[in-house]
């Protein structure tokens, strides 16, 4: 049978980073590739009682099919969550639970663009929204960055020539903290500057915020949706990376219509996310859990941090640029621009060493000499061992373009 499938389905690709997991088992290879939590993260045994509580409490109603919006105990306690660690003010009822936040990423693609329409992001940007936003047809134009996250008065320049042809943005997507895959975060001038412009041209902002709880060092900054007067924030997170990945469980908090018109896709998808992974969500943070496990996290996640810049202080020296996160999970390298990372990629991988090439995370007119590095997955020594090996690579490659 020759399948014939919808434009939109053509336009799909195969993201590099799920290409590369085929090598993440390859005996010996170090992998900065993915976004992975550190396994030892993972609160097994907490979340083995918790499991096992839940089922002896009410696992007839947690095996049940459950509310489209997500699980009323997770909503109640997300209120509590976000205004202690983001300030936002809100309730349960302006929460949807997703299966992850890339969900959430989808659908919002889904309900706010028709096909072919045009949204703002960061240029790079996270290398799932460009799967997500692509597979509903949206068109992402990417704004550049410098250490302080998105340039806003180019933001600015493009909505009004935008306005002047007539279309403006359907939103403005931004990952304003320890962004993917940069690390960098907006400064605090700018985040006031970006919500000047959604209220200024009533553009909608989709604040993508995975990373806030993993700062280690520097000053927090308020999310736009705490500084948002006017509901133009439609703010996402998730559990993925202060709890667990596998257990799927995220989070958007919008106002009303945006809520309502992500029930009703997620009717149409999924009727409802997994009840029982959201009560566990649940019952971890209404037993504190999370508080009290985090500062370990946060504190392994450091000395992964300073361990990556320590080894390419060493190996690289003044032969590369890269980022100094405050928190997050990666860290963003910038070869000698003759560097095609794409294609020393497969040399990369033939000394046992992987990463995911700058040029996949920007939408439309990519560097080519860049990388992001994970920090959060690998062992300390690990980190050390694949630095030294990038850095052979890197000097190798030089010499083949230039004998
Ligand atoms: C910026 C950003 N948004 C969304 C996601 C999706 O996370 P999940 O679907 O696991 O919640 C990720 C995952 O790495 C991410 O980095």
């Amino acid at each position: 049978m020759q399948f014939k499938f919808s434009a939109l389905a053509d336009a799909m690709k195969p993201s590099e980073i799920r290409e590369l997991l085929k090598y993440v088992s390859v005996p010996g290879l170090i992998s900065f590739g993915g976004g992975m939590p550190h396994p030892s993260s993972f609160p097994v045994n907490d979340i083995n009682t918790i499991t096992s509580d839940l089922l002896l409490e009410k696992g007839r109603q947690l095996l049940q099919y459950g509310s489209t919006q997500g699980y009323e105990d997770l909503r109640v306690q997300l209120v509590k969550l976000v205004k202690e660690t983001e300030n936002i003010s809100t309730d349960k009822d302006h929460f949807v639970l997703t299966a992850g936040s890339q969900e959430a990423l989808y659908s919002v693609s889904k309900i706010m663009t028709t096909p072919g329409e045009e949204v703002l992001c960061e240029a790079p940007t996270y290398i799932g929204t460009i799967s997500a936003f692509r597979a509903n047809g949206t068109v992402m134009r990417g704004i550049p960055m410098d250490e302080n996250g998105i340039l806003t008065e180019k933001l600015e320049e493009k909505i009004k020539t935008m306005k002047a042809a007539g279309k403006l943005p359907k939103f403005i997507y931004l990952i304003p903290t320890f962004q993917n895959p940069s690390g960098i975060s907006l400064s605090l001038d700018r985040r006031k500057h970006v919500l000047e412009l959604a209220s200024r041209y009533q553009i909608p902002i989709v604040e993508d915020n995975p990373y806030g709880e993993l700062r280690y060092s520097g000053n927090k900054l308020p999310s736009l949706k705490s500084l948002d007067k006017e509901d133009l924030v439609i703010y996402m997170s998730t559990f993925s990376k202060i709890l667990s990945p596998g257990l799927r469980v995220g989070f958007t908090c919008a106002p009303d219509a945006v809520v309502n018109k992500m029930n009703l896709l997620k009717q149409a998808t999924n009727l409802a996310t997994n009840t029982l992974a959201e009560a566990i969500a649940a019952e971890y943070l209404k037993r504190d859990l999370m508080r009290k496990n985090m500062p370990a996290v946060v504190k392994m996640y450091r000395e992964k941090r300073d361990t990556m810049i320590d080894a390419l202080e060493t190996n690289f020296g003044s032969d590369a640029n890269w980022s100094h996160p405050d928190g997050g999970m990666f860290l963003w390298l910038a070869l000698n621009d003759k560097i095609n990372t794409t294609d020393m990629l497969k040399r990369a991988i033939e000394k046992k060493v992987a990463y995911v090439s700058g040029s996949a995370f920007y939408p439309n007119n990519p560097t080519f000499n860049t990388m992001r590095l994970n920090f959060t997955y690998s062992d300390n020594d690990q980190i050390v061992d694949g630095i030294s090996r990038l850095a052979k690579v890197a000097k190798e490659e030089i010499s083949l373009i230039a004998p």
